[in-house]
This record gives C-alpha cells, structure tokens and sequence, in this order.
C-alpha cells in the first residue's frame, strides 16, 4: 500500500513552527483561522449558481465598486473568524472604509497581528463561474502592545510583512503562502475538508512568454508600457509571446508563477494611479512572488519598498518573472 506522502497543510503548519520568525504559535493559528474561513467561502462559491450568492448586493464601497454579494460574504466570514479567534488585533479589507478594531475585546490589544485583506479577487467574474480568489497580509504590529491598533500598524512597507498568501477558487480551491521562506501551495480535498501538500518550494521561471494585461485600456497606458506590448507581439526570437488575461489578479498571478509570464495592471485613464490596491493586492502578490523568485514592479521601483500613505492607495502593478518585470521597467524608463 502506498504511503499517502502528501502532507496536510495542519502538519505543514505544526512542521514548519519553529521555521516563522516568531514562533508563538500565533502565526500558526492565525494561519488556521485563514484556512478554516477559505473552506467555509470556497464552499459556498462552489454552490454560487444554486443559492441566493450571486449578484450585487446593492451597496458601493469605499472603492467606488458595485459591492457583489459574494465580496461581502467572504468579507465577513474571514473577518469573523479572525475576531472569534482572538489573534490579531486589528483588520484592513478592500470592502471596509476604515480598519477594523476588535470591539470590546481589550485583551485583543495584547495580539501582536495585523491581517490585511481582499476578500473576494476578481469579483467580476463571479456570476460568469470564472475563477476568484482571496488575498491576504500579515503584519507585527509596531504601535505599543496593549493599546488599540492605529493606522501605522497597516501603513507598513511590504517589506515587513511576516506572512501573505492567496486562496484561489479555481477548477480547483489552492492557497499558496510564505512567510518568508519559500512559498507552498496547498490543493483542497474538498471531501474531507483538508488541504494538501500540492505544490512544495514553487519556484516562478526567470523568464516566460506570457503577458496579461486588460489591452481595452491599450490607447490610456503610458508610452513605455504601449512600447513594450509592442515588444510581446514582434515576430523575433521566442516572440510573439501568449497574451492571457483572465481578469482575477490571482488567477493571473498564479499560473504566471507557475508557468512564468507577466501580469500588467498599467495607470489607465479611469485609474490614473493603477486600479490595484497597494496593501491587500499588490503587496502581497509582491512577497509571494518574490519569494518564488520573482520581481514586482510599480514600473520604477520593487512594489515592497513602496512606503503607503493611505489604506486603499492603488499603484500601477507589472508582476511576475523577473527578466519580464525587468523589461517592463527598460521600456518605461526609455520612454520617458
Ligand atoms: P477586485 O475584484 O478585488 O475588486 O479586484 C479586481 C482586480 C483584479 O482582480 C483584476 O486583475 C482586475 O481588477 C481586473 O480589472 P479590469 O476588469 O479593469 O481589467
Ligand atoms: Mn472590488
Ligand atoms: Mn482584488
Ligand atoms: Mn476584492
């Protein structure tokens, strides 16, 4: 009888305690919380078409968004399980204005952890049963423990993140995650409720020949960026490259880790300053990434060392194999 080697994400976990740089054991648990509010809204999602979770929920958000039921939902099933727990002591989120504090919870003060969240990725694509996703960061706190959590415990360089990780509902329910030593990926046996060791140490090629980028928005990017698309589709080399753009940053991200490839989120006319969000979209995808071997840019310089100024800033976004982000940043600084 063959050993089952594949792993389970809980005894990754347990495995890899003393690996976090702070190994309290509240980065784990944290980590499980995640995990057990990914499987409560991945089961859901894959009952979307069948209950009442699909459509707008008739309400905007601080983004300007027509907030879709399922945005809402996953945002209080993971705000929920982070607060039951105990663990952190405050929340940012893509549909929440202002960051969350852990009411009436004075102890909360005493967690160490802020989460950072987008907590349903590619919310377009939801009542067309394409794949979505959810995006996550993990903070120390910097302001004094025991008091409550300020704003500068979320405005933190992405450098400083301890952990980030996304969960993607795809053909399949993954999470993929680092803490800053590698990234794993883990595939849901959504029979038994349990993540599995899926995909050890992956590893994002140096080069690939993949571009994804919303071309409806060609004639608004910057000259660099028109250059360099013009670059992917030149009959030289391994050129023209595959253009695919599924429309979900971590669809997109996530085979161009796998496959190698960039992803492309440009300043357009309708978002001057990029339409991703720096601290729950770009941030995170950056540490993965990079973390995998991967760059990621704001066209000028590396994402993590951006220093953010507001809590739902957005930034221009290239991300992905490192040669190709190079290149982007080549043809941007050309142009000008
Ligand atoms: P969200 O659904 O969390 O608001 O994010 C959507 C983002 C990203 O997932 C995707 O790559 C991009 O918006 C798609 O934007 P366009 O439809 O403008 O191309
Ligand atoms: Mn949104
Ligand atoms: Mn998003
Ligand atoms: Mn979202």
């Amino acid at each position: 009888m063959k050993k089952n080697t594949r792993k389970t994400l809980d005894e990754f976990i347990i495995e890899r305690q003393d690996h976090f740089q702070y190994s309290t054991g509240e980065l784990s648990r944290l980590l499980n919380s995640i995990l057990l509010a990914a499987r409560v809204v991945s089961y859901k999602i894959r009952k979307a078409g069948l209950i009442d979770i699909i459509g707008s929920a008739g309400a905007t958000n601080v983004q300007g968004e027509d907030q879709q039921k399922l945005d809402l939902y996953a945002h209080n099933v993971f705000v929920e399980t982070l607060v039951n727990r105990e663990i952190v002591c405050g929340i940012a989120s893509e549909e929440n204005d202002n960051f969350i504090t852990i009411e009436g919870l004075d102890e909360a003060h005493n967690n160490k952890y802020v989460v950072l969240m987008d907590p349903l990725d590619g919310s377009s694509n939801i009542d067309v049963n394409v794949s979505v996703g959810t995006i996550f960061s993990v903070y120390r706190r910097i302001s004094p423990v025991g008091t409550p959590v300020a704003m500068e415990d979320f405005l933190q360089p992405g450098i400083k993140q301890v952990a980030a990780g996304y969960i993607l509902y795809g053909t399949s329910t993954m999470i993929v995650y680092t803490t800053g030593k590698g990234v794993n990926g883990f595939t849901l046996n959504q029979a038994i409720g349990s993540f599995y060791l899926s995909h050890p140490n992956m590893k994002c090629p140096e080069d690939g020949n993949v571009y994804s980028v919303n071309e409806g928005n060609y004639v608004h990017f910057p000259q660099g960026v028109k250059d360099y698309i013009k670059y992917c589709q030149e009959e030289k080399e391994n050129r023209p490259y595959t253009s695919r753009y599924i429309g979900s940053l971590v669809s997109d991200c996530h085979r161009n880790l796998m496959r190698g490839g960039v992803y492309m989120y440009p300043s357009t006319f309708k978002t001057p300053k990029g339409k991703l969000r720096l601290l729950y979209e770009c941030n995170p995808m950056a540490f993965i990434t990079e973390q995998a071997g991967g760059y990621a840019s704001n066209g000028r310089t590396r994402i993590l060392e951006m220093v953010p100024t507001e809590l739902h800033e957005r930034t221009p976004f290239y991300c992905g194999s490192k040669n190709m982000v190079k290149k982007v940043e080549e043809f941007v600084a050309k142009s000008e």
